[in-house]
């Protein structure tokens, strides 16, 4: 049974306080499902140096990486801004590198507007060797 994905953007909007951004306070949280059903958490964290600042979803990528799985299913992200976000440009390439096709879901934990689409709509052409 695959994980569904209110579930998925409940686990993200959980870590939602875990969230460091004390400069942009824009807080992200990601969770990945991965083809071995186990799920994968990431906040993005910032820094006072700002250009070393991490994504949400590419903390969570790495977080996917380290326990051994390499193909992220589902990916939720969720922030308290009004509305969605997805993923910035850079994330979009780091997670075409597991998947190019990977379903996206975008959630605001603050109006509950829920965006749902894939990487391969977002980011067509990704940049492989
Ligand atoms: N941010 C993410 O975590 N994911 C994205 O895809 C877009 C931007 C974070 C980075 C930074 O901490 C804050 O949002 C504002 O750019």
């Amino acid at each position: 049974m695959t994980l569904n994905d209110e579930a998925l953007i409940s686990i993200a909007a959980n870590a939602l306080k875990n969230s460091y951004a004390p400069y942009s306070r824009i807080h992200v949280a990601a969770s990945v499902l991965g083809s071995n059903g186990k799920v994968y958490t990431g906040v993005n964290v910032e820094n006072a140096s700002y250009g070393l600042t991490i994504c949400a979803e590419r903390s969570a990528i790495v977080q996917m990486v380290s326990d051994g799985e390499r193909k992220p299913v589902k990916i939720a992200v969720v922030t308290d801004l009004e509305n969605p976000i997805p993923p910035c440009g850079a994330c979009r390439q780091f997670i075409a590198e597991f998947n190019p096709d990977a379903e996206i879901i975008l959630h605001s934990a603050s109006s509950g507007k829920t965006v749902k689409t894939r990487l391969s709509e977002l980011f067509p052409n990704p940049f492989k060797l």
